[in-house]
């Protein structure tokens, strides 16, 4: 159980949204109480209405009050007194204010705004201290004024802001709930980054493989709304959804129905992905450049219409796990191939797919973080998806970040725009990941594909070369707070190698014993096809693990100690630009 106590001496608005914010989401491991210093404030009337213990005191008395006591956190909520040092910081407190500090301290903010005429406000929620509105901020978010409102309307516009805000923040302070689901290597890298965080309560995993399960309280589950009311049970602050085949699945519209916060794209969004057609429309339709296409269905289409191409690519429409498309210089094997396809090679994802003509460059991974109202761009990674046969797989490497020169960076920067634009229009509102898969061609930067969440194995990479709290950032996106989010990085090129069994993406052997992996503090072990049987680690096939570090040697010296019966993994990685 944490103690909440929150201070107040009026309305008591924000007192009342904080309340009902955690009665919603059913948090009754929270205790919230009210002292407040107005015998007649109406805050003490809300507090009885909505069942919390509330106290009158008298101000002199705060100061005995607090001597014995202690709290997980106390929240200052139009509380019109400042406290002494020695309270403050013998417990943490943070205060909301309505502008943006450091401007306009003190009383009358927003009637100080609004005379000034300013275009711009907003709500700040800090750390207290021992003077008035001042303190390490947490947290601001501003407000275009309209200069139409009338006073009484930015109050409103200023207190819906702080009413949305302040109960989630405070929700943070005290720690969330976050449930990871996925099995990969993927996963496992997420899960240790908010494992890592000093806000975090509780992490829960749902099919975690043995490499990290440890890491968390796994959830067992038939379904995705038994997963849902499992996760309502554990109080889960919202979930981060790994890999595609759940998002197609529908459960971000399930968790929705149970009213639990996800990252992940609703149905429609997430068919950015799930069919690359409508993704091609997307695209057109936001003037977003991208290959010239032909949709096909028929078999007695194929000659016909492979022959339109220069170099054609045939790609599946449907979801086939990075695996649906095809290429090859010699038309009769991409006929043969395409003919496979339709015949339901992918079964049904195949059963329709595009014909495209090929580019040439080299192949860059966008990850933008979106929140419903802000799109955060991530740095560059690439990803191998080559093996050395020339099959395509799941991803053998990744590097981040890749550096474009100016004028790649320009064009970039305008696909940036236009995605923006895109999603603004679209009016988005789930959080969510997309992933551009972008050729950097000699004329411009073309789309070659949507993905919908974060790749593997760019994820490992991506969230080691980036140094923020990692929980912090999806916490943000989950709550459209990524406005504030300030990314900083390592500086040093971070690099992923994949290691698999003999036979991947074909077939490959289970139930192979791995030994010898020497742990090192500067490199990470990320684990995807494994199982531990009595203490011992089996490979079951296919990628098996991520190495990743800033230090390219290490990663291979590592993967060559490893013993492994069938490992096979790339050798010098490099940038290709
Ligand atoms: C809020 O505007 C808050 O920012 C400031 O005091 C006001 C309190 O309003 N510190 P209410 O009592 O919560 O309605």
């Amino acid at each position: 159980m944490k103690n909440v106590l929150i201070l107040a001496s009026g309305i008591g608005s924000n007192f009342e949204a904080i309340i009902k914010y955690f009665k919603k989401n059913e948090r009754n491991d929270i205790d919230f109480k009210l002292l407040c210093n107005r015998k007649n404030a109406k805050v003490l009337k809300r507090a009885e209405k909505l069942n919390i213990e509330a106290n009158y005191l008298e101000f002199d008395k705060f100061k005995d009050f607090f001597k014995n006591r202690k709290f997980d956190l106390v929240v200052m909520a139009g509380f019109d007194r400042i406290l002494d040092k020695e309270i403050i910081e013998a417990n943490p407190f943070i205060n909301i204010h309505p502008s943006l500090l450091p401007k306009y301290k003190g009383l009358n903010a927003i009637q100080k705004a609004f005379v000034n005429h300013d275009t711009i406000s907003g709500i700040t929620i800090h750390y207290a201290n021992e003077k008035v509105d001042d303190g390490e901020i947490i947290y601001q978010k501003s407000l275009k004024i309209n200069p139409k409102w009338s006073l009484k309307k930015l109050e409103t516009k200023i207190h819906e802001l702080e009413h949305y805000y302040y109960p989630r923040i405070i929700e943070k302070l005290l720690g969330l709930n976050v449930l990871v689901i996925g099995s990969g290597a993927r996963e496992h890298c997420i899960a240790e980054k908010i494992k890592e965080s000093k806000f975090l309560n509780k992490l829960y995993l749902a099919d975690a493989n043995d490499g990290f399960s440890f890491l968390g309280e796994k959830i067992e589950y038939i379904d995705y709304f038994d997963l849902a009311q499992k996760a309502k049970e554990k109080k889960i602050s919202f979930a981060i959804i790994g890999s595609e085949k759940y998002l197609s699945e529908g459960i971000v519209d399930i968790f929705k129905k149970f009213d639990i916060k996800a990252i992940g794209p609703d149905e429609k969004t997430s068919k950015l992905e799930a069919s690359k057609l409508y993704a091609k429309k997307i695209m057109q339709k936001y003037n977003i450049k991208t290959a010239a296409y032909k949709k096909i269905t028929k078999k007695n289409n194929i000659n016909k219409f492979v022959d339109l191409f220069k170099n054609p690519v045939i790609k599946a429409d449907g979801l086939a796990f990075g695996k649906g498309v095809y290429f090859n210089s010699d038309k009769k094997k991409v006929k043969s191939e395409l003919f496979n396809f339709l015949s339901g090679k992918f079964s049904n994802a195949s059963k329709t797919c595009l014909i495209e003509e090929r580019l040439f460059g080299f192949e860059v991974s966008l990850f933008s973080f979106w929140d419903g109202e802000n799109l955060v761009h991530m740095p560059l990674c690439q990803d191998f998806k080559q093996n050395n046969e020339g099959l395509n797989t799941g991803g053998l490497a990744s590097i981040c970040p890749i550096i474009l020169n100016s004028k790649n960076e320009f064009k970039l920067n305008n696909y940036k725009k236009k995605l923006e634009l895109f999603f603004k229009k679209e009016k988005i509102k789930t959080p969510f990941i997309l992933y551009s898969g972008l050729m950097v061609a000699s004329d411009d930067i073309y789309v070659l594909e949507y993905n919908v969440r974060l790749g593997d194995p760019e994820c490992q990479v991506l969230l080691n070369y980036i140094e923020n709290d990692w929980l912090s950032i999806f916490f943000a996106q989950v709550n459209k707070m990524l406005d504030y989010v300030k990314l900083q990085n390592k500086k040093r090129e971070t690099t992923c190698i994949v290691m698999t069994s003999k036979g991947y993406p074909l077939k490959s052997r289970k139930n192979i014993e791995i030994t010898n992996i020497n742990k090192n503090n500067n490199l990470k072990i990320y684990f995807s096809n494994v199982k531990i049987c009595n203490n011992k680690l089996y490979s079951m096939g296919g990628r098996v693990l991520s190495l990743v570090s800033q230090d390219k040697n290490l990663i291979y010296n590592t993967l060559e100690e490893i013993n492994f019966e069938e490992k096979v993994y790339k050798k010098n990685v490099e940038i290709k630009q």
